[in-house]
């Protein structure tokens, strides 16, 4: 039997303890063995593993890899006019930006298992769970080459070696870096920690959350100690979703947070099951797509393919983070108002930076149309795939963002799914401030005037500094 101390005394966690009540316990348990149990007995990671080395772009170009509506520009007048062969191109770099964007995300998935798990294994008595973490962790390397594979192989293919979609600005592109604020905060924040104001932000940082966490100190992830003793930083996700939340600094002080404390380890799960659903929003719909192609008996392409099996082997990850946000954190002490106040500011910061908008462009993104996004839109239609003049490209972001279109519809379709999904798991956690149980701030974000009022502002400095450049 495992135990954990707190303030009043020493509580029991594992199975036979009596501070949980038995269902409880006897759920979430079994829903880990279960899980572990079907994930490590099923084959969909070599399938993509496959999938994604047998990729060749020509033998599946001319076909669709998943309904029309996900491709970038859908339900834009853009789209409207767009020849045939540039709509299955749409459709194609679709996958690829999601994919790209997932394999980022998927590889701080990668650590943020091993900070968490270092902590779960120092508490005792989730062998399986940690078992199971690792089992994710080695599923996501697959994972993300396969998906970097086929996105590699398409880009190449449509677009020459015009790098679209990569979030590092080139020399020319300086005239639009004033647009990117985030890009802006993490570039002075820097993650190499040589600027000495962010040395010293990190340092006393840490300081604040060891000294707040010091009583679960016996719980510091071996994963995070193995690092400090090498004398590396601690880390944090710089880019994917999470590495949008916040500035670098910030997100270094929260992995200390999920690698400590196990409530707060429990609670990083609640962020990686925003990212499980947000993929999982568009993802089913490759799924759908690709079980219509085979009962059909068509040719199902590759990319398909690997949406179908990614989503049935995220299925076990999102049962995972749910079960661990949701029930598992109840294992252990109750949250201190100091956890209890981490916990709110970062879910508020993820729904500001995240979720707080609607996309014209993107209909399976909930995120707004942000200065990025049209910089990344406009190089496509300059791009040999489209091949238009400044002043042509300018008139169409300009249409496609500003105006209101049937693009924006299936965007708010979307958001509402989500935002579903979110409020299923946020509502049960009792300790987090209502603002985050109800996902005020994304509820808010659903307005197609909102979005549009907002680009209409980001458009007016864009093009000023496009036609400056
Ligand atoms: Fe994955
Ligand atoms: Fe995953």
């Amino acid at each position: 039997m495992t135990s954990i101390s707190n303030d009043s005394g020493t509580k029991n966690i594992s199975a036979n303890s009596p501070n949980i009540p038995n269902t409880q316990k006897i759920n979430h348990f079994q829903v880990i063995e279960k899980t572990f149990l079907n994930n490590t007995e099923s084959d969909y990671t070599e399938k993509i593993r496959d999938l994604g080395k047998g990729f060749d772009y020509a033998i599946n170009s001319n076909h669709y890899w998943s309904k029309p509506e996900l491709s970038l520009f859908y339900g834009t007048p853009l789209y409207e006019v767009a020849s045939p062969s540039q709509k299955i191109a749409l459709n194609h770099l679709y996958w690829v930006g999601n994919y790209n964007h997932t394999a980022v995300s998927e590889a701080s998935t990668m650590m943020y298992n091993m900070v968490t798990g270092g902590v779960f294994k120092a508490v005792g008595g989730y062998e399986t769970l940690c078992r199971e973490l690792e089992v994710e962790t080695e599923q996501e390397s697959h994972h993300i080459r396969a998906f970097q594979k086929v996105a590699y192989k398409t880009k190449l293919a449509l677009l020459g070696k015009e790098i679209l979609g990569n979030s590092s600005y080139r020399k020319s592109d300086n005239g639009v870096m004033q647009f990117a604020p985030q890009l802006l905060r993490r570039f002075f924040s820097s993650n190499l920690g040589s600027v000495p104001f962010s040395t010293y932000t990190d340092r006393t940082l840490s300081i604040v959350a060891k000294t707040m966490l010091q009583d679960k100190k016996q719980y510091y992830s071996d994963y995070l100690k193995q690092l400090e003793n090498k004398g590396e930083l601690i880390p944090a996700a710089t880019d994917g979703l999470v590495g949008r939340i916040a500035p670098q600094y910030w997100l270094r002080f929260l992995t200390l947070h999920w690698g400590i404390s196990p409530f707060m380890a429990c609670q990083y799960y609640s962020i990686r099951y925003t990212a499980n659903a947000i993929l999982k929003n568009e993802e089913h719909l490759y799924v759908k797509y690709f079980r219509e192609l085979q009962q059909k008996n068509q040719f199902i392409p590759i990319p398909t393919a690997i949406s179908n099996y990614h989503l049935l082997d995220e299925a076990f990850h999102t049962t995972m983070s749910q079960t661990i946000a949701r029930d598992m954190y109840k294992d252990f002490p109750k949250p201190t108002a100091y956890e209890k106040l981490i916990s709110g500011q970062i879910i508020y910061m993820m729904q500001k930076s995240l979720l707080s908008g609607l996309s014209g462009v993107l209909p399976g993104r909930c995120v707004a149309d942000d200065p990025l996004f049209m910089l990344f839109f406009y190089k496509l239609l300059k791009s040999p795939l489209f091949e238009m003049s400044t002043t042509e490209a300018l008139h169409w972001i300009n249409k496609c963002f500003c105006q209101e279109h049937d693009g924006f519809h299936v965007g708010l379709r979307y958001h509402q799914k989500l935002l579903e999904s979110l409020r299923r798991l946020f509502g049960c956690l009792d300790y987090q401030w209502s603002i985050n149980r109800e996902m005020s701030i994304m509820a808010a974000g659903g307005s197609i005037s909102k979005a549009i009022q907002n680009n209409i502002k980001t458009f007016a400095q864009f093009s000023k500094s496009v036609s400056s450049d």
